[in-house]
Order: structure tokens, then sequence, then C-alpha cells
């Protein structure tokens, strides 16, 4: 009897310090919020459901160590509401920043993203194209990055917040280990309580976020007028800076725009128009989402409700990642699972590419005497000017206005086409839009699109995730960013690239 009194004592003491350091700060998160599979669990996630009907029992709740401080670098963002995505009046928007309310419990986030410091000392090695250990990683996929979150949890006592089973990851939200943060905490975390596209008053300069700083926010349509713009083209560093070097945002976090752009939990999909409390994404999905741009970034994908995206097996020298813990205990699971896309590289190939100045059209010639493989002009019917200032008008208008320009012609058997070799120049770091309507005119399911990008030093900017929303249900191979024409090197360049991908 002794012994029950002091179990009780001893429970009562943990859940009133808990709730007096956290509970005001978070509300649970409620039923809806949790995601189930349709699909039969995974024998590691029924084990996590068994736990979870175990959780009211004394002895769990005494083993489970809720009350493990975070480190020093994690600040507590307390929880509460608000407008995520962008208004309709913001410029640069995406159709897919439908604004809605959203209310997310508090948790603790890294103030800084995670170092290449950070993540040697838990994986033994380094991904990054850039190396420094007050550098931000880089180069690592989201599987990567769960991974790393469990390891590091493992290292330090804490219970893993993931079960991985290859593709698929449940997320066990009663774990205390590191993790992602889903894709509401970010924005809740990106914007401190601001609405604006940004959180500071203007748009980030160079002197205020490592990102492309000759295109700041809205150059693009101010390009022949810079007088307009409030914030000045500056400095384009061409790599990543060490973690927090310029002034937090008003929540105290590091790099919430620029340097590198930061995984987040959640799959890609359209928000919901309703109020929603802690959401995790749908359970299944073919790409990740991003936040935050980066280091190659222009402004307008610096904005606090851009949405990038990314399968959950790529990665890319501008994106990494910020840890977060729970700051209570959270309930339920999310189970996620890779929708299946079983493209393979190879079968038949279709070269198809729009060129405005004929490098990448050359870079087509080049793959098509390689390959042999059929190929296809993207030709709107209105064509673009052929002076130089002119085209750079009409391509930015087109892209603000998402414009799907008339295509003159169009592949007579999409059908018979496995792999498609889809090259296009970096116009305003996406796609031109004439590939956006080609990309809408097909069904790419169970297809693969092998991006080729002639640049003038931006590499693919935002074009792979133009094309991963215009084209969900296709694989993306890996793609291939050529300078400009890609000069004497570029036949071996294509040869590499062609083989990456297991094409002939
Ligand atoms: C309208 C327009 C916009 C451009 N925007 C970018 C850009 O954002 N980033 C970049 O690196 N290069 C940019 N460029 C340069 C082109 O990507 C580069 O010159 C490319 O090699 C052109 O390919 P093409 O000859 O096949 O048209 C732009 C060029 C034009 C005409």
């Amino acid at each position: 009897m002794k012994r029950i009194c002091l179990i009780l004592a001893a429970l009562t003491l943990l859940l009133l310090s808990s709730c007096g350091q956290e509970g005001a700060l978070m509300s649970s998160a409620t039923e809806s919020t949790i995601s189930s599979s349709a699909a039969e669990p995974t024998p590691e996630a029924s084990k996590i459901f068994e736990n979870e009907s175990q959780l009211e029992s004394k002895e769990e709740m005494e083993e489970k160590p809720v009350d493990m401080p975070a480190p020093e670098n994690f600040v507590l963002i307390s929880g509460g509401e608000f407008q995520m995505g962008s208004p309709d009046t913001e410029a640069w928007r995406g159709t897919d920043e439908t604004r809605h309310t959203v209310t997310v419990s508090g948790f603790y986030m890294s103030t800084c993203e995670l170092t290449q410091a950070e993540y040697q000392a838990v994986m033994g090695e380094n991904p990054s194209s850039f190396a420094g250990d007050n550098l931000p990683v880089e180069n690592f996929s989201w599987l990567d990055a769960v991974n790393y979150c469990n390891a590091r949890s493992e290292q330090e006592g804490r219970t893993p917040a993931y079960i991985i089973d290859g593709e698929n990851v449940t997320w066990n939200r009663a774990a205390n280990g590191y993790r992602l943060p889903t894709e509401a905490e970010w924005e809740y975390a990106c914007r401190a309580g601001t609405e604006t596209p940004f959180y500071m008053e203007n748009s980030p300069s160079a002197d205020d976020a490592n990102y492309y700083g000759h295109y700041p926010y809205q150059i693009e349509e101010n390009y022949f007028s810079q007088g307009n713009l409030t914030v000045q083209p500056g400095e384009y560093r061409g790599e990543t800076l060490p973690v927090g070097s310029f002034e937090p945002n008003p929540f105290g976090l590091y790099d919430m725009h620029g340097n590198v752009s930061e995984w987040v939990w959640d799959f890609y999909s359209a928000y919901s128009t309703e109020p929603q409390t802690d959401p995790t994404g749908p359970e299944t999905g073919t790409l990740r989402v991003y936040r935050g741009g980066g280091w190659n970034d222009f402004g307008k994908n610096l904005r606090s409700a851009y949405r990038a995206t990314l399968a959950q097996d790529k990665s890319s020298f501008n994106l990494g990642l910020r840890l977060v813990l729970n700051a209570g205990a959270g309930t339920g699971s999310a189970v996620t699972s890779a929708a299946g896309k079983q493209a393979e590289s190879g079968g038949k190939v279709l070269i198809a590419y729009f060129s405005w100045s004929g490098n990448t059209r050359g870079i087509a010639d080049e793959i098509q005497s390689q390959t042999g493989a059929d190929i296809f002009e993207i030709t709107p019917v209105t064509p673009y000017s052929s002076d130089y200032n002119t085209v750079l008008d009409e391509a930015q208008r087109d892209q603000n206005q998402q414009a799907r320009p008339e295509l003159a012609n169009h592949v007579e058997d999409m059908a018979q086409y496995d792999t498609i070799l889809l090259g296009y120049p970096n116009w305003w770091a996406s796609i031109p839009m004439p590939v956006a309507t080609f990309l809408e005119e097909y069904d790419f399911t169970g297809k693969t699109i092998v991006p080729f990008c002639s640049h003038g030093g931006g590499r693919f900017g935002q074009s792979l995730t133009a094309i991963a929303k215009l084209a969900p249900d296709a694989v993306i191979g890996e793609g291939l960013s050529v300078h400009y024409s890609g000069g004497a090197g570029m036949p071996d360049d294509v040869a590499a690239w062609l083989n990456t991908n297991s094409i002939d």
C-alpha cells in the first residue's frame, strides 16, 4: 500500500511539473489530427500501437522520460493559432498556399540549422557540398534526415521518434526523440506572429539572409525599374554560410529565410480550407515538403508561405534540416508510406525540350546523337520576342500569371514512351511556362521524367519543384544542369548523366 502511495505521489509530481512547464503552452494533439494507415501496420508499427494503449499504466508513465530537457540551443515555441498560407494579394504566391487557420501545440525548435559537426558526430560521415563544421549540413535526403533524428535520439537516451521501414515511416508522436518540424510548425515558427511575406518588415536583403541576393523579392517585375524596389539587389555568395550569421527572427530562430532550405515532415498535398489542429499532412504521397529557401534561391522563394518539394530519397546542396523536440507528451502516430511510383529509367525514350536562344537545343541534339532517341521541340503558338530585354519581361509576366501558353505541336503517342528527357532553360529560377503547358497536357503516371536544364548560374533554381508539382505521378530522375551551352565538356557530362540514369 505504502509503495502504491509513493508511486501515485511521484506520478502526481511528474504530471504537475510537466503541466507547470509546458501544459499551458500546448494543447494536446486531438484525435482528429492522428493519421492512421488504411493498410496493415508494419510489425514495428504494431508495437508502438500496443505501447500507446498501455500508456495509461503507471509503470509506462514512470519509465517515459517526458521531462528530458531540450539542449541549450533549442527555444520553446509556445503554441497558438495562426493563418497558414498566403493572402491572395501576396506577390509571387503559389496557388497551393491557400490560407487557412491552424493551431499548433508548443514545441522546442533548434535556433540554428543542423551543422555539419552535429551530423558528423552522430553519423560518422558528412554528405555536404560545402565543407565546414559550423556550416549547415546539406545534400542529404529526407530519409537520411529521419535516420539522423533516430540515431541522435538513441545516442542521447531519448525514445526515437520514427519507425523506419524502408520507404515507409511512422512517427510516434509520444516519443521524446529528435524529429522534423511539421510543415505547420515550421511556418508558425518562421512567421513568429507576422502575416507578411517574410518575418521581417520588408523583404530580406543580402545583409539579412544568405540567398541569391542579385534577385531580391519582386526584382522580376522591376528588373528595368529597380528604383521601385524596397530592397535592392545585393551579394550572391554562391555557398552556405556558418549557421546564425544574421539577425534571428522574433522567436530567436536564425536563418529561417535562406542559407539552406529545411526538410519538414509532411508529404506535399493541397491544404485543407478547414481549420486544422497540429496537422501532419497526408498519409501517402510522392514528394516531401521543404521550406525557407536557401543560398541558391531567389527572394520570392524564401517567402514564409512558399512550399518546395522533392522526393524523399533525393537530396540537394540547397537543402538541410532544423530539429524539433516535443514540449509535452504527444499522442498517437502519423503513419506515412511513399506512394508506389514504380517506374524505372530506360524503356523507350523521348527527348522533349524548349529552347529560346539555342543552348538547350544544343544539349538536346547531343543527347539525341548519343541515344538515337526520338526528339520533340516544345513550341508555343505565339513565340517569345527575340529581343533579350523583351523576353525577360514576357517570361516574368507569364510566370507571375502562371500562364499556360498554347503549344503549336503535340506528341502523337505519348503512351509509347517510358522516359522523357525534359530540357529547358532556367527562366526566373523556374521553368518557362510553355514547359508547364507541356507537363499538364499528358499523363505521366508510370513514366520517368529526367530534367536537363541550361542556366546562367542559377542551376535548377526551383524548376525541379515546379516539375514535380506539375507531374506528381511521374518519377523524377537525376537531373543535369548545364552552364549555358556547357562548353567542350558537355558531351562527356551528358554521357555520364545518361549513364547515371541507366539510359543507353
Ligand atoms: C527570360 C530569361 C530568364 C532567365 N532567368 C535565368 C535565371 O533565373 N537563372 C539563370 O541561371 N539563368 C537565367 N537565364 C539564362 C538562361 O537560363 C540561359 O541563358 C540558358 O542557357 C538559355 O537556354 P536556351 O538558349 O536554350 O534558351 C534566363 C534567360 C532568359 C531569356
